[in-house]
C-alpha cells in the first residue's frame, strides 16, 4: 500500500510545568538505555534493540504513565514492546518502573509519534494498541486524531498479516469517529460478533490510568479490535 507520511506535529510544549527534580534526572541519566534513536537513513531494525528474539512485536502509541505496556511486559517476558509518548512526565513514569522492575523487553520512543512512522518497517508489528487516545472533540480538530484515514493505511503496513489493531475509549465522540473511519475502508476487519466483544476488554487486558478515571466516573469503554485482512 502507498504511504503518505505527513509529518505534522502539535506538541509545543513537551514537558509539564511539574515536572520534578528527580523524574528530570532519570530522564538525563537513564533514557538512553531504553530510548529509540532515528536512523540517519533507513528504517529501524527493531530486533536489534533486544538482547533476545522476540517472539511476537507489540507497539503502543501514546502510553501515558505506561501502565499497560509495562504490565504486558513483565507478564510475556518473551515478547518486545515498542512504545511512544509525547510528553515527558509520562516518559519519566515509564522509565522509573522499567527500572524498578528491571523490565528487559520495552524500548520507548519519548516524542511525538509521527516522526518515528517514517523509520517503521513494514510488517513489523503483531498488534498496536491506540488506547483511550486524545479525542480533539471538535470536528474542525479531526485531523489531529491518531486514528484517521491517513494512519490507518500506515498501521496496516506496519502490521505483520493478521495482525491486531486495539482502539479503546470512553469518548462519545472517539468510538463513533473510529467506526466512521474503519467503515471507510477494505483492509480491516472489524472483529465482533456480539456487543460483548466490544463492551467488555479481551482476557489478558491490562488496564490504564484513563480507563480506570473512566470507570470511576461512570464513563463505559469500549474496546475495538481491527484485524488487517
Ligand atoms: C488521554 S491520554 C491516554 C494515556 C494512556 N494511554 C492511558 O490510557 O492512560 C493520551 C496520551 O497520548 C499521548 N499522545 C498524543 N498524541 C501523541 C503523539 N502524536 N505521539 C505520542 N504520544 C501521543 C498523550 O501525550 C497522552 O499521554
Amino acid at each position: 500500500m502507498e504511504k503518505d507520511f505527513k509529518i505534522k506535529t502539535f506538541f509545543g510544549r513537551r514537558k509539564g510545568k511539574g515536572m520534578s527534580k528527580a523524574k528530570e534526572d532519570l530522564i538525563a541519566t537513564r533514557m538512553a538505555d531504553f530510548e529509540i534513536k532515528l536512523p540517519s537513513n533507513g528504517k529501524i531494525n527493531f530486533l536489534e534493540l533486544f538482547d533476545f528474539t522476540p517472539k511476537k512485536i507489540i507497539f503502543e502509541i501514546g502510553y501515558g504513565d505506561g501502565e499497560h505496556i509495562v504490565n504486558m511486559a513483565l507478564k510475556n517476558p518473551d515478547v518486545a514492546f515498542i512504545g511512544t509518548e509525547v510528553f515527558m512526565n509520562g516518559n519519566a513514569s515509564i522509565l522509573r518502573k522499567i527500572i524498578d522492575n528491571n523490565i528487559k523487553n520495552i524500548r520507548i520512543f519519548p516524542d511525538d509519534v509521527n516522526l518515528l512512522f517514517p523509520f517503521i518497517p513494514d510488517n513489523i508489528f503483531d498488534t498496536i494498541f491506540v488506547l483511550y487516545p486524545d479525542p480533539w472533540p471538535k470536528n474542525r480538530n479531526e485531523e489531529r486524531r491518531m486514528i484517521n484515514k491517513n494512519n490507518i493505511k500506515l498501521f496496516y503496513n506496519f502490521l505483520k498479516d493478521s495482525g491486531n489493531l486495539f482502539v479503546a475509549s470512553d469518548h462519545p465522540v472517539y468510538i463513533p469517529w473510529t467506526l466512521f473511519v474503519m467503515q471507510n475502508q477494505d483492509f480491516f476487519y472489524w472483529n465482533a460478533s456480539k456487543s460483548a466483544d466490544f463492551t467488555n476488554p479481551p482476557s489478558d487486558w491490562e488496564t490504564t490510568r484513563y480507563e480506570q478515571k473512566a470507570i470511576t466516573e461512570n464513563r463505559k469503554p469500549i474496546y475495538l479490535n481491527f484485524v488487517k485482512k
